[in-house]
């Protein structure tokens, strides 16, 4: 299926390698989507912020992110300099797990459901969008910061 309904990625291994060999970030284009490794020290908090529905992914150790800036819509780009995500259209700002940092966005950047299977594919649920409530997007959950600041 296109994008709207389920879509594979890959397998875990591969994407993992995929967003080492992108420096941080790997990009599911046909899922509209932005993977990232989810630390596993960040964990016990996410589990107090987080649905099931986002937090299967994470315990795998990836954070999945659509693509849509929370604030009007814009594609979001990673920065390979800062290692967040930086809007171009009104500067908004999230870490690398998409936490929101700084900028007009209402909260952080939204989540579809995703799970991995047994056999490791990577399902990413791309007509469903979990919409971070404000206080869970501006939530630090001690992931990665802003490189030298
Ligand atoms: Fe991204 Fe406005 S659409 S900051």
């Amino acid at each position: 299926g296109g994008f709207g309904g389920q879509i594979t990625v890959g397998k875990i291994g591969n994407i993992k390698d995929g967003i080492k060999q992108g420096g941080g970030f790997f990009y599911a284009a046909e899922a509209r989507s932005w993977i990232t490794e989810y630390p596993a020290e960040a964990l016990p908090l996410a589990e107090t912020v987080y649905p099931e529905s986002v937090l299967s992914s994470m315990r795998e150790g990836i954070v999945v992110l659509s693509q849509k800036c929370p604030h009007l819509g814009c594609r979001v780009p990673e920065c390979a300099t800062s290692q967040w995500f930086e809007c171009q259209c009104h500067g908004s700002q999230y870490n690398r797990v998409g936490e929101k940092k700084a900028g007009p966005a209402p909260r952080g950047m939204d989540h579809h459901p995703t799970t991995v299977s047994g056999s490791g594919d990577v399902v990413i649920d791309t007509g469903t969008v979990v919409v971070s409530s404000p206080a869970n997007g501006n939530r630090e959950t001690g992931c990665p910061d802003r490189q030298g600041l």
